[in-house]
């Protein structure tokens, strides 16, 4: 089937995004990386010094930024557009990841969210990646993954992609920050981060991207 919905949850820097963008390219479907949507809040939102815990004035914020995701050339990589100007290097920042469950949070501005979310599969093959695209997103999806990995193993990874960057990395840092930003959005009242109860679990720990990428195709060619 070419119109079939993947939905892919799981924890932070479980390698969900790089594997999604993977299995949609194989497949010539569309990604949906939903993270970025509310990295591209947060980032408006702590330029604008909008306090993260102020409900009401994120979703005015939210109502006034048109957030949209566009494919690369080559499909690796994917672009977020913030009212026209391009923001995918900032709502990486390290900022941005430590603060954005805290924007998350609010059940007004995750309505728009998924609102938004829903919009953007048409009449076509969706890989979706984020923490409750199989439970509230798209609960039809006919794939639905939960992906898992240790927080060692988690933070090893996010350490070695900051260190190939030349960036700055701290091991230990990264396994707090880690540790924190999935309690809060395992925690939430709204939609929190949980498996779907009619998801299959992968533990990426010990698999490579590409064994974790055939693994999805093969699910995916099974309901097709
Ligand atoms: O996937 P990524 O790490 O980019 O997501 C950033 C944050 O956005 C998550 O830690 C979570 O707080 C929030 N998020 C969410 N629901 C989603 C996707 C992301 O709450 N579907």
């Amino acid at each position: 089937k070419t119109n079939l919905t993947i939905a892919i949850d799981g924890p932070a820097a479980a390698g969900k995004s790089t594997v999604a963008k993977k299995v949609a390219q194989q497949l010539s479907f569309i990604y949906v990386d939903t993270g970025a949507m509310y990295r591209a809040l947060t980032w408006k939102a702590l330029q604008e010094g909008i306090d993260l815990e102020d409900e009401e004035s994120l979703s005015v914020l939210l109502a006034h930024t048109k957030i949209s995701l566009t494919q690369s050339e080559s499909g690796e990589g994917q672009h977020v557009i913030l009212n026209g100007v391009d923001v995918s290097e900032e709502v990486r920042s390290q900022e941005v990841t430590n603060q954005v469950s805290y924007v998350a949070k609010h059940p007004s501005v995750r309505t728009v969210m998924v609102e938004r979310q829903r919009d953007l599969v048409k009449d076509q093959g969706v890989v979706m990646d984020g923490r409750d695209i199989g439970t509230h997103v798209l609960p039809h999806a006919e794939v639905k993954i939960f992906m898992i990995a240790s927080v060692e193993e988690r933070a090893l990874r996010r350490h070695m992609e900051n260190q190939e960057k030349g960036y700055h990395s701290d091991l230990k840092q990264l396994q707090d920050e880690i540790r924190r930003r999935d309690e809060i959005d395992s925690q939430r009242e709204t939609a929190p981060l949980v498996k779907a109860d009619d998801a299959i679990e992968l533990d990426t720990t010990s698999l490579s991207i590409e064994e974790v990428v055939q693994k999805i195709i093969e699910i995916a060619e099974k309901k097709s």
